[in-house]
Order: C-alpha cells, then sequence, then structure tokens
C-alpha cells in the first residue's frame, strides 16, 4: 500500500544497469556544444532524454524547442524550421521566424527525423556545418547558434545505405549516439515505473490510496514484451487501475490489450468455422484419441520443479542471488537447474 505523495513531476525512473549507462552518457555529452542523436524503439523515453539533455547543458536557460519532423508535410516543416518572408507562398502574409531562429543560443529538438525530404535533409546540412540558413523567399542569410538532438526510432544508418538519408548529415548529427534500452531489456525498471505510473493514476481518479499489484498482475507486468515500451507499460498500468473500482484492493487484473472483444466479427467467425469444417472431418486412418498418459515420476518432479523455480524466479525478478536464496539454494546449485531448465530464463 502507498500513500499518495500530492506532487508529481516528469522524472527519468529506473534503477537498471542499461539506463543507467545511457544517463551516465547523457551527463557526459550533455556540457559539450555537440549535435546527439538519441536512438530507441517507440516509446522508449527520448522526448524525455533530450529533454534532460538540455537542462544539463549550459544553455538551460535559453529557448527548448521541439518539433516533429514527420507531422509536418515538407513545404510546412522547412517553414517552420527556417521561418519565410511574406509572400513567399500563397498565405504567408507576414514574415515569419522559424524554429532555428527562435532557438539561438538553445536548443532544438528534431524529433522523428528519419522522414526528412532530401531537401530539407540538405538544409539541415548546412545550419549544422555553419550555422547558416535563409528563410524561405527570403534573400538574407542569417545566422543562428542552437545546439541540435535528433531523435528517431528509425534504423538511420540502413536508410543511409538504401539511399533515403543522406551519409554526411549523419555523419554530422551521429556525434555521438544515445540508445535507449527497450524496455524487455530491463525488466528491472518494469515494477519501478508501473508502481509510478499506479500512483499518478490513482490521484487523477482522486483515490487515496494505492494497495499495489496482485502478485498474479505482477507477473503479467513482467512478462509481457512491451512492444511500444514506457509508454505502453504507462497506458496497461493506468488502464487496469481505472477498470478496477475497488480502491481498496490490491490490481488484479492488467488489461493488455483493450481492443481484445469477446465478440468476433463475422469474417472471424467464418473463417474459424471454415477451420473447424476442416477439423471435423475425420481422415480415414484416425482412431479414437488415446487418453493422456499419466505422467512418470521423474516428469512430475521435473514439472514440480520448473514450476518452483518459474514462481520464485519472477518473484524476484530474475535476479538470480535472490532467487536461490529465497530457495535454500546456493548460487552454484540455482545455476545447475538453469543449465538442466533452459526454458526458465525465457521470459515470454
Ligand atoms: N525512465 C522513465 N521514467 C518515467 N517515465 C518515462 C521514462 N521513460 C519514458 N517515460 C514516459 O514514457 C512516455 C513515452 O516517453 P517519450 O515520449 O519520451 O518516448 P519516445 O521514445 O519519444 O516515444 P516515440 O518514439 O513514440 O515518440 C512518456 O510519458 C514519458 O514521460
Ligand atoms: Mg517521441
Amino acid at each position: 500500500m502507498v500513500k499518495l505523495p500530492t506532487m508529481e513531476k516528469q522524472m527519468i525512473l529506473g534503477e537498471s544497469s542499461l539506463l543507467a549507462q545511457a544517463l551516465e552518457q547523457l551527463s557526459l555529452i550533455a556540457p559539450l556544444n555537440k549535435p546527439v542523436l538519441i536512438v530507441g524503439e517507440r516509446g522508449t523515453g527520448k522526448e524525455l532524454i533530450a529533454e534532460r539533455l538540455h537542462f544539463l547543458s549550459l544553455r538551460w536557460q535559453k529557448p527548448f524547442l521541439k518539433i516533429n519532423c514527420a507531422a509536418l508535410s515538407e513545404n510546412l516543416l522547412e517553414s517552420s524550421l527556417f521561418g519565410h518572408e511574406a509572400g513567399a507562398f500563397t498565405g504567408a502574409i507576414k514574415s515569419s521566424r522559424g524554429f532555428f531562429e527562435r532557438a539561438h543560443e538553445g536548443t532544438l529538438f528534431l524529433d522523428e527525423l528519419g522522414t526528412t525530404t532530401s531537401r530539407v535533409q540538405e538544409k539541415l546540412l548546412r545550419v549544422i556545418e555553419y550555422g547558416e540558413f535563409e528563410r524561405l523567399g527570403g534573400q538574407q542569410t542569417i545566422t543562428a547558434d542552437v545546439r541540435i538532438i535528433a531523435a528517431t526510432n528509425a534504423d538511420l544508418v540502413s536508410l543511409t545505405a538504401r539511399g533515403k538519408f543522406r551519409a554526411d548529415l549523419l555523419d554530422r548529427l551521429a556525434f555521438d549516439v544515445i540508445n535507449l534500452p527497450p524496455l524487455r531489456y530491463r525488466p528491472e525498471d518494469i515494477p519501478i515505473l508501473a508502481e509510478h505510473f499506479a500512483i499518478s493514476m490513482s490521484r487523477e481518479l482522486g483515490r487515496e490510496l494505492f494497495m499495489g499489484f496482485s502478485p498474479q498482475a505482477d507477473a503479467t507486468l513482467l512478462h509481457h514484451q512491451w512492444p511500444g515500451n514506457i509508454r505502453e507499460l504507462k497506458n496497461v498500468v493506468q488502464r487496469s487501475i481505472y477498470r478496477q473500482q475497488e480502491a481498496d484492493l490490491p490490481i488484479q487484473h492488467i488489461v493488455l490489450d483493450p481492443f481484445i472483444t469477446p465478440w468476433p466479427s463475422p469474417s472471424v467467425i467464418h473463417a474459424q468455422a471454415a477451420d473447424q469444417a476442416v477439423e471435423d472431418v475425420p481422415p480415414s486412418n484416425m482412431t479414437e484419441p488415446s487418453p493422456p498418459t499419466p505422467l512418470t515420476l521423474k516428469q512430475q518432479i521435473s514439472e514440480f520443479e520448473i514450476a518452483g523455480l518459474k514462481k520464485s524466479l519472477v518473484e524476484h525478478y530474475y535476479h538470480q542471488k535472490n532467487t536461490a536464496k529465497a530457495l535454500g539454494l546456493t548460487y552454484h546449485q540455482l545455476r545447475a537447474y538453469l543449465k538442466k531448465y533452459p526454458q526458465l530464463l525465457n521470459r515470454t
């Protein structure tokens, strides 16, 4: 049970060594006046890390502007980044400063950079290299001192190999690359993040207490592969909290997929019926299914061992020393079991 604190601010949570390494790299690179590329699967915290980078840099009191390159058409992105003069295009009644001018002496976060067109990439290259550009429809060269942080979940190296991204731009952007680890590679962070999101949702719902997760709910959170990473975890936890009306009980059911429906669509029913029809036709040589063979004593012992070991591994977040201790085994005995049953380390 957790008594809810009253304030919340955007924190970078997690105790895994993979996250610690990324944060360590972040604090080393933050004070340098160099471009940084942040890469990671969707929802791994790229934007959060970009903000932290700015606030740890010497530019922290200057503007931090963000632009999502994938959300704008080529023309709009160009005029948003570099500004435009009056009359540059239909509807450009007044001149306008772009993000590069507005972020002068600060940081510009170019999010989802992987999809930008070659024209925009060429202009970015110039501004990164020389700090120079012109507004759309303008003649005058403008200089701006802007640090660039770019983020993408696209594989820029392979886009470059396929001619979809400029190699010279990648070289300049990637002075160094911060690789954010997917959540499934840092399961130690799952309970910490889950509790944080649960508390914030409980507070949003006006509840005074959060009673934690049931052991089954904990195991579900730990075993899921989290393709949408921390954003997915946040949604799943918050959904599970609000769906459970009994605030005085631990969360029992984790709703991983809100699209799952008990009412399949007609096409699914049709396909299932067709499959069933095929299954219903017995092949001529088919015999009655034989009754399940009873397990040998050895098999029963193995199943028992696997179940007990699995439960304890999950409860201790796969921390092998703690698992061994809880089971009254030495570390080497546990290692021997893991060698005997390698499937225990498969977290799916
Ligand atoms: N370490 C963390 N601690 C707490 N919250 C986090 C952490 N990492 C990410 N988040 C939260 O997870 C959500 C997704 O993070 P963010 O938007 O930074 O990811 P992203 O990598 O930019 O995702 P996308 O590729 O989809 O744009 C946000 O709500 C963010 O605050
Ligand atoms: Mg993002």
